[in-house]
């Protein structure tokens, strides 16, 4: 027998016992590299590898996510605080502002996002509740309203020390520390971050289509219904378009028509600032409509004048009921019109009308993969597919919408082999 042929036989029998799992741990440390990598970003101490390296040995196949609790276990492992000051932040920063970008400050939305996830709540509350997450680091100075530096300071700190967010953040309430009602809270969409980014200049339909785009994970486009009516579209946009009453009723009316009906519940908010916007804050007057929400009135002056905060949802109906819409509520009555459209007044009923959607449910899951499974929805292969819709589904019932189990799930899925 030749050199070669030896060489290749051996090699066949260690292969052929790796997969029968006779030979364990060189795959098992691997992956355990892998789900500590996507989870924190950070190599991991060899003793965390160790550790989790025994989890994946002792539930084979479809195990992981004992390791990937392990791995954002502060308690547990020395290296988690990355979990929480990366991975978290980055995942959330993008939702924050207008660019999308990731290079932004820590702030109020990203805290909250982090708490929520940290503390395991139900993560439907960030759309609707009275919810905030400051750092209680010494040397930070306390919260405001009109200004950042809190959550600077905080993000100046060591992040494996003073600075760790999994220590630091502590849960309030936003109408604890800034002049809003707890009635107008609405979660992340009124904190200072997406109000100065989506509610400043413009008309305030910026923060339902970016409250859209990120946690229902759909732009404008791709839902246009032309069927619904256009009572609610607002004077300001035209009915006839370039001398064309066809554009508004085959385009304009696509997007105007569901978005004006619901962007009303916006009615009462502002970003209030002179010069420069991050020196603003969020202006709330209950009973007193924006001028923005009725600004250029003469574009069509039998158009829908917003006269307080209501709200409908037209969606309801037509194709995008396969946004899921659900009659569930936690915290605001449920309404409906008698041609069974939800209404409601106010940031609040809309945030539990979006949350409590099977596109919410679905697109946190699908964000998560993105992050640790570097494929979103438009690359997942088959087996991608049945794995997410069925975290969907544990999400909105057993998890009863906790994100750790979401993110150790698919950490655990996208382990690789
Ligand atoms: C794909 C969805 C979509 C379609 C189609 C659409 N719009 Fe809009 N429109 C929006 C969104 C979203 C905003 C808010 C933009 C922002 O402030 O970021 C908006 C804002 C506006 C505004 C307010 C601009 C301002 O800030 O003062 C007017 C006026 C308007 N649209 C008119 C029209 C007209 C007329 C048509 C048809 C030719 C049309 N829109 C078609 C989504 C759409």
């Amino acid at each position: 027998m030749g050199k070669t042929n030896r060489i290749s036989l051996t090699l066949c029998t260690i292969t052929l016992l790796i997969s029968q799992g006779l030979i364990a741990g060189d795959l098992e440390r691997r992956q355990a590299k892998r789900i500590h990598d996507r989870l924190t970003g950070i190599n991991a101490p060899n003793a965390t590898i160790d550790a989790m390296e025994s989890l994946l040995v002792a539930e084979p196949i479809t195990g992981g996510k004992s390791a990937a609790q392990f791995a954002i276990d502060p308690s547990l492992n020395p290296a988690a605080w990355s979990f929480y000051n990366v991975t978290l932040k980055n995942f959330a920063a993008p939702w924050t502002n207008e660019e999308q970008t990731v290079f932004t400050p820590l702030n109020d939305y990203t805290a909250t996002v982090i708490g929520a996830i940290r503390d395991g709540h139900d993560f439907r509350r960030i759309l609707y509740d009275d919810i905030l997450y400051v750092g209680n680091a010494s040397g930070i100075g306390s919260y405001s309203p009109s200004n950042n530096n809190h959550y600077e300071a905080l993000e100046a700190l060591d992040p494996a020390g003073n600075g760790n967010l999994f220590d630091t953040l502590q849960q309030t309430t936003q109408s604890a520390v800034s002049p809003l009602p707890s009635t107008a809270t609405a979660g992340i969409m009124t904190t200072r971050a997406a109000s100065m980014a989506f509610f400043s200049d413009g008309t305030n339909r910026a923060m339902f289509r970016f409250t859209l785009m990120n946690h229902l994970c759909t732009d404008l486009e791709p839902i246009k219904d032309v069927s619904r009516t256009p009572d609610r579209v607002r004077r300001d946009v035209s009915r006839s378009p370039g001398g064309d009453s066809r554009i508004f009723l085959n385009a304009c009316v696509g997007c105007h028509a569901g978005m004006d009906g619901m962007a009303g519940a916006f009615a009462y908010y502002e970003w209030d600032y002179t010069n420069d916007k991050s020196d603003g804050s969020l202006l709330y007057t209950e009973g007193a409509v924006s001028n923005k929400h009725n600004i250029n009135q003469d574009n069509f002056r039998p158009g829908y004048l917003t006269t307080d905060d209501s709200w409908v949802n037209y969606w309801r109906n037509g194709p995008n009921y396969l946004l899921g819409w659900s009659d569930n509520r936690l915290e605001t009555p449920l309404f409906k019109d008698d041609k069974n459209n939800t209404v409601g007044n106010g940031a609040k009923s809309l945030g539990e009308e979006l949350a409590n959607s099977d596109a919410f449910a679905q697109c946190q899951v699908d964000k998560v993969f993105e992050t640790l499974c570097l494929r979103g929805p438009a690359e997942y292969y088959d087996q991608d597919r049945v794995v997410r819709d069925s975290i969907v589904n544990n999400f909105k019932t057993t998890y009863n919408y906790n994100m750790r189990e979401v993110f150790t799930d698919v950490a655990a899925h996208c382990k690789g082999n």
